[in-house]
């Protein structure tokens, strides 16, 4: 039975299996590979899209579980033609080394700064779990921290 959401403003019917990770239907089905790949056990974060506007590792969630929701990964986080501000910060801070984990980090953020535009280092801390294996987390909590500020 075919499955429709949105993605990145679109709708979309998806003709897979109920139980297939939305991780997989993102990037099989839609051709969507900016969404990664890492532990595929809700650990790394390296999956995480935005599920009407909340962070999830998608590589856990079935992709019936968010039939008729709306799905955002980071091919859709720019919009008209603009980055997002977090984009933006990642490049003034040069944060990505191998770039991996980096659209699964910058979907998380993204969803932290917009319910709480201005966190403390806890909120980050408590927020922002995301396993990077080049160790960029210096550069993710300057940049975090200047998003913070504006
Ligand atoms: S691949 Fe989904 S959390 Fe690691
Ligand atoms: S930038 Fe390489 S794993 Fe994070």
């Amino acid at each position: 039975m075919a499955i429709a959401l949105t993605v990145n403003g679109q709708p979309r019917s998806l003709d897979v299996e109920s139980d297939t990770p939305l991780l997989w239907a993102l990037r099989d089905t839609l051709g969507l590979t900016g969404t990664k790949f890492g532990c595929g056990v809700a650990q790394c974060g390296a999956c995480t899209v935005l599920v009407d506007g909340e962070a999830m590792p998608s590589c856990i969630v079935p992709v019936s579980a968010v039939a008729g929701a709306s799905i955002t990964t980071i091919e859709g986080l720019a919009a008209e033609g603009r980055l997002h501000p977090v984009q933006q910060a990642w490049i003034d801070h040069q944060v990505p080394q191998c770039g991996y984990c980096q659209s699964g980090m910058i979907m998380a953020v993204a969803a932290l700064l917009a319910r709480q535009p201005h966190p403390t280092d806890q909120d980050v801390d408590d927020a922002i779990t995301n396993i990077c294996r080049c160790g960029t987390f210096a550069r993710v909590r300057r940049a975090i921290q200047d998003l913070a500020r504006s």
